[in-house]
């Protein structure tokens, strides 16, 4: 193998360079809007950004500065308001809050320090820093809160911020629409990727019956099939709590569409265009979803069911990282870390495609689950409670795979999200899969 000294200074840079990328884009979402605009809050669902800024720096107070280094907290008056249990998103401009120039000196005094405990950290000898873990869990935990940002920007109101280029658009795709996954066990979940979260853990053997899966994500296009053929009028597509839902809220369309004559127009970012035809569907909540599954004559994937088909490899009999292998995501297998601000046509990324030619299950949109999020057998909660633990239960329901909007950092073939069956202003989409005969 190695040599350890070596191994231990590959992790540290990549500890650097992850939490320098998530501090690049943090500065980008919230240098791009005026004093005003950060502390406004656009949408009850959402914190004003610069709750989210200090937030961040808290966190990362907490877990490297207090928790790993041992240091005295630095604001200590501080902690309840960036506490996400305490206060609901709503209630949070209220706060007495950092205004934006003192949360980011704040932040950049936390990165600081937490630079100089990374320079001599060691990543043997305790759970929370092997192999970097705290690190690396920080990182992701600023790279989900950039996704929230996003998502906040995508709420607001007004002329557009944020650019970024267009995907390319996607080469001619002339697979199958489906793909087959054979019945049997396979490995879910992983015991060895050192930054994964712990309701990622540990591994084990599920068994998997066959069934069929899109090979891309549900298009707007065939979504829009879904809405003309009156999919919103008509309780036969709806659980009874999807159709309440609907009724109750008058929704005929995915967020953010707009009907326009005979077009479906949306806005995105501050800008209006036509609905692109051939995008993955975005902004769905699970139970518009789940309906249109059920009109097209099928389901949603379970949660192992999109697990195997994204890592099972039948070659070798085992699961890989990611659908394509092994190696670290790069811009040519998957549309992440808002290097543009939209998903890709169906049917991009050839070269992400898994082993059984199922194309975008990592990048583009997070795609819904028919699945509850339950732990997995063996689970233990690390290092806190209040990140997976709280959540289990049947009332959040798991999407995998990753948007645009999401750093690789906090992105992988085992990596778990979940929310409320009613949620659609994440960056949510989904495929449909139905059994196959044993
Ligand atoms: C994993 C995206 C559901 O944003 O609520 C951020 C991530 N946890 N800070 C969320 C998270 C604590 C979490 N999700
Ligand atoms: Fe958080």
């Amino acid at each position: 193998m190695t040599d350890p000294a070596l191994d231990a200074e590959a992790l540290r840079e990549r500890a650097v360079a992850s939490l320098v990328t998530a501090r690049e884009r943090t500065t980008l979402l919230t240098d791009c809007v005026d004093e005003p605009d950060l502390t406004a809050q656009h949408s009850p669902l959402m914190s004003p950004l610069v709750w989210d800024l200090a937030h961040i720096g808290n966190q990362e107070e907490q877990w490297l500065l207090r928790a790993v280094a041992g240091q005295e907290a630095m604001r200590p008056e501080i902690d309840s308001l960036y506490d996400a249990f305490e206060h609901p998103r709503a209630e949070r401009p209220k706060l007495p809050l950092l205004p934006p120039d003192e949360a980011r000196r704040y932040a950049a005094d936390v990165r600081g320090r937490a630079l100089d405990v990374l320079e001599g950290a060691a990543f043997h000898g305790a759970r929370l820093t092997e192999a970097g873990f705290a690190f690396g869990m920080v990182a992701q935990h600023e790279q989900q809160h950039d996704e929230t940002m996003l998502i906040t920007h995508q709420l607001r109101r007004g002329p557009r911020v944020l650019a970024a280029p267009d995907p390319d658009p996607a080469p001619l795709f002339t697979g199958p629409s489906e793909v087959l996954v054979p019945g049997g066990p396979f490995t879910m979940g992983t015991s060895t990727e050192p930054w994964a979260l712990d309701n990622e853990r540990p591994a084990h053997r599920r068994e998997v019956p066959p069934f069929s899966i899109d090979t891309t994500p549900v298009t707007n296009a065939a979504y829009q099939a879904f809405i003309e053929d009156g999919g919103y009028d008509d309780a036969r597509w709806w659980t009874a709590e999807g159709w309440a839902h609907v009724r109750r809220n008058s929704l005929t369309a995915p967020l953010f569409w707009r009907r326009e004559g005979r077009q479906w127009l949306r806005r995105r970012f501050g800008v209006t265009e036509v609905v692109p035809p051939d995008e993955p569907v975005l902004h769905v909540c699970w139970y518009e979803a789940d309906a249109y599954a059920r009109w097209a004559g099928r389901r949603l994937p379970t949660e192992a069911e999109w697990e195997k088909a994204a890592r099972y490899d039948p070659a070798g009999d085992r699961s890989t990282r990611y659908p394509w292998g092994d190696a670290d995501p790069g811009p040519e297998h998957a549309n992440l870390g808002q290097r543009h601000l939209r998903p890709a046509p169906a049917g991009s990324y050839p070269a992400g495609e898994s082993p059984l030619g199922v194309r975008q299950l990592i990048g583009d949109v997070w795609e819904w689950t028919a699945s509850d999020f339950l732990p997995y057998p063996g689970f233990r909660a690390f290092p806190y409670k209040e990140y997976s633990e709280v959540f289990f239960g049947s009332a959040y329901k798991v999407l995998r795979g990753g948007s645009f909007a999401v750093d690789p950092v906090a992105c992988r073939g085992t990596f778990r999200n979940w929310d409320l069956p009613i949620r659609r202003q994440i960056f949510s989409g989904f495929r449909t899969a139905r059994s196959e005969d044993v």
